[in-house]
């Protein structure tokens, strides 16, 4: 397999080849990902929630971030790496947001990073971090760090007016140089609609089949996560309730003394040992 570039990305959908992307958040899922051979891998702040337990994407810190993204790009060598730029990591001028996404690249290893938002503020933060050199995945529709703001984890654009406002943002993240675009929880009539304005590779997170990928949250797709999901969330894997049911029967061998048995004993010279008893 050869690394995935952004020539080859959107090589992939002028050949209407679907792009898939999952987020990681360690090791062990970096490879997992590797793996399996997918496209895209994002470190995205959803890992608040995933592996730090948080309510919230808003808590997560760049230096959480650069530990999770550090742990990832050990365990990659074909996926194009793209970092989560945090809330808060971002917003307060086009010099944070560029400094914020340097040390993605240079302590993390970052090929790209993310950020939220079509407005103004986020397509001006886009320019400035593409005019250093970092390429810029956008996203928009469902903005989980402004999730409060849009009220609550719901699907968005379904409204004219909703639905034209998402499509002017993707358009004016694409026009500021975002080389893909995040299309996340909105009616697929409308991502449909979209689409035949868009440039940009777009990848759809509850958006339907129409668009050129599909992202879903590893915790998600392997059944990881705790409490409800999404709509959009397909399940392949239950390893939630395996890994509970693993250290559940480590537990029971530990309690009922059948765990450690012979094989896992280290041996002695009779000898040594004797000397030793001495
Ligand atoms: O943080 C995340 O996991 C994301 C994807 C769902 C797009 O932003
Ligand atoms: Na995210």
């Amino acid at each position: 397999r050869r690394a995935t570039t952004l020539p080859g990305l959107a090589a992939m959908k002028a050949a209407d080849e679907k792009i898939v992307m999952v987020t990681a958040y360690d090791y062990p899922s970096a490879l997992a990902a590797e793996a399996a051979g997918v496209d895209v891998v994002l470190v995205g702040d959803s890992g608040a929630m995933t592996v730090l337990g948080h309510s919230s994407t808003v808590g997560v810190t760049v230096a959480e971030m650069l530990v999770l993204a550090g742990a990832v790009r050990r365990g990659l060598s074909t996926p194009l790496l793209v970092v989560d730029l945090p809330f808060g990591s971002y917003e307060t001028s086009d010099e944070q947001a560029v400094a914020t996404a340097v040390r993605f690249v240079k302590e993390a290893g970052a090929d790209a990073v993310k950020l939220e938002g079509g407005g103004a503020m986020s397509v001006s933060r886009v320019r400035a971090i593409i005019a250093a050199g970092i390429p810029v995945m956008g996203h928009v529709g469902l903005t989980p760090q402004t999730a409060t703001a849009l009220g609550g984890y719901r699907a968005q654009g379904r409204t004219a007016v909703a639905a034209r406002r998402i499509a002017q943002e993707a358009r004016a993240l694409e026009e500021a140089g975002c080389f893909s675009i995040v299309l996340e929880a909105v009616p697929s009539e409308v991502a449909d609609a979209i689409m035949p304005w868009l440039g940009a590779v777009v990848i759809g997170i509850g958006a339907g089949p129409g668009t050129d990928g599909q992202v879903l949250v590893f915790h998600d797709l392997l059944g990881m996560s705790s409490g409800g999901s999404a709509r959009f969330v397909k399940t392949y894997a239950d390893l939630g309730a395996q890994m509970a049911d693993g250290v559940r029967r480590y537990a029971d061998d530990v309690r009922a003394g059948t765990y450690p048995g012979p094989e896992h004993c280290y041996p002695i010279e009779p000898a040594e040992l004797a000397a030793f008893l001495a």
